[in-house]
């Protein structure tokens, strides 16, 4: 029966969605940020968190990002800055953590399972999108 049909295709959706919620909800992404990122970028991303006297480079303000490229936010490339796909230039060696293997690390934990590698690089594929989200909301 089609409505019988629609029910249950609505049903599933609200399992998705919070099922997603769970994952990447605005609360996980914030404090995902606290967590990963706000020792060198500060809790509010304008830099200056409380390692920067540690570090040879200055975290850039993460709310002007938009400001300094003229008014664009590439997504792409602040993404792949974060996973570690962009490196920075000939110049100097990187301070920033490569997210994407640290978070591999963590998620892989001692599992040699291909499987379990795969549902990680997924998961942290949608960690670290939800924070470039996140931070495109802040941008001055
Ligand atoms: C150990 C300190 C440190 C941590 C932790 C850190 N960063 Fe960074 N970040 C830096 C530094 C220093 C730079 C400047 C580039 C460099 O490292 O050479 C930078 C650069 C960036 C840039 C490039 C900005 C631009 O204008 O191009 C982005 C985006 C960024 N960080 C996001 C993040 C996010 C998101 C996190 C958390 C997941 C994070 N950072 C965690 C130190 C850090």
């Amino acid at each position: 029966m089609r409505l019988h049909h629609r029910f249950l295709a609505a049903a599933a959706l609200v399992v998705i969605v919070q099922a997603g919620a769970a994952v990447a909800g605005p609360d996980s992404v914030r404090q995902d940020f606290l967590d990963l990122c706000a020792d060198c970028h500060n809790a509010d991303a304008r830099g200056n968190g409380p390692l920067t006297r540690n570090l040879t480079k200055v975290p850039p303000d993460l709310t002007r990002i938009r400001a300094r490229a003229h008014g664009v936010f590439d997504e792409k490339a602040v993404y792949d800055w974060i996973i570690g796909l962009k490196m920075t230039n000939a110049h100097g060696s990187r301070e920033m953590p490569i997210w994407g293997d640290w978070l591999m690390d963590e998620a892989v934990e001692d599992s040699t399972s291909l499987e379990t590698a795969r549902a990680a690089e997924r998961e942290i594929e949608q960690r670290i999108m939800a924070i470039v989200k996140y931070i495109e909301t802040l941008q001055k």
